[in-house]
């Protein structure tokens, strides 16, 4: 569909992620060449930043189908099996989230990672038996953005780690420039350069932004993206010159004036700010310590000197 040729759908059609790439493209003609599905891949790494575009660019280059799911949309074991009898040789399976799977689900997929069976239990009490079924190869892709939520023996059964990176300033001027030829729309190079910079080096951002900042310019403008037409876009969506939103500025205010700038812990300033502790550590924390803006110590987070000057606030000076 138009949506989802959105995405590139080749390894030479995808922007940035250059180490990535490179291996991938080696590990894929391997395989190819000698007729074998691919290993498994774990890819991980901050949300945004192409992991289920990947693996969809993994099973297009293999000339493969994929098959979707998530985490937490496998409850049972019955679910499992079922997607897994359900494979073609050679087909994709891309587990998102894969780091909130039950660990009695985890378990089934040990063997069938390793030689490709499924051992389900037939029956109950005294008269039930186990059955070995064989399952088509197949390459399991797994995606999450914590690597160290999943537990060892699921990490250890993926023979390629791949971490995605923050794009750089350039990779998301290309991604920008790239989206709005799809989209019909046209942008300036400047106007793409100020979307890029505020698009915390994830392109899922920078697209969001792109769809926003086009919709003023055709309402409000001649439908051309200019940098001035960008920045006043973007200044009405609360984006700031950084691309930190009004949750950014809540967590990091929060810090300041409810705790002295920290060091103060996860709970505790999720709570008092009234969001998830676990969004907070997933999506906003790592860019924030990505740019140095958060540090994370044994006793909590506190902001750093980089946080006032960005607020045009006076630096405390120590008198503890
Ligand atoms: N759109 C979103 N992410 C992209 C990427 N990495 N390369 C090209 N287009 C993209």
């Amino acid at each position: 569909t138009f949506e989802l040729s959105l995405r590139p759908q080749t390894l030479l059609q995808y922007i940035g992620q250059d180490k990535v790439k490179n291996n991938l493209e080696i590990f894929i003609e391997a395989a190819k060449q000698r007729r074998e599905t691919l290993d498994h891949v774990l890819l991980y790494g901050p949300p945004g930043l192409g992991k289920t575009t990947l693996a969809t660019v993994i099973a297009n280059e293999m000339g493969v189908n994929i098959r979707t799911t998530s985490g937490p949309a496998i409850e049972r074991p019955g679910d499992l099996a079922a997607i897994l009898t359900a494979l073609e040789p050679g087909d994709v399976l891309f587990i998102d989230e894969i780091h909130r799977l039950p660990r009695s689900i985890e378990e089934i997929l040990y063997p069938a990672m390793e030689d490709f069976c499924l051992d389900i239990v037939i029956g109950k009490g005294p008269s039930a038996r186990s059955v070995r079924l064989d399952l088509p190869p197949f390459t399991l892709v797994g995606a999450t953005t914590r690597a160290g939520a999943i537990s060892a023996p699921l990490r250890d059964r993926f023979g390629v780690l791949a971490r995605l990176e923050y794009y750089t300033e350039q990779q998301l001027t290309d991604i920008v420039i790239r989206t709005a030829e799809i989209l019909n729309t046209k942008i300036e190079t400047i106007g793409a350069i100020e979307i890029a910079r505020r698009s915390r080096g994830t392109p899922r951002i920078a697209n969001r932004l792109l769809r926003r900042v086009r919709d003023f310019a055709q309402v409000r403008g001649n439908g051309v993206i200019t940098k001035s037409l960008a920045d006043h876009a973007l200044e009405l969506l609360q984006v700031d010159r950084l691309g930190l939103d009004h949750i950014d500025h809540k967590l990091l205010k929060g810090i300041i004036e409810k705790f002295r700038g920290g060091p103060v812990g996860l709970e505790t300033i999720a709570a008092s700010i009234g969001e998830e502790a676990e969004t907070i550590e997933d999506v906003y924390e790592p860019y924030l310590l990505q740019i140095g803006f958060l540090q994370r110590t044994p006793r909590g987070r506190i902001v750093t000197n980089l946080v006032y000057h960005h607020f045009q606030m006076e630096v405390p000076t120590n008198i503890s």
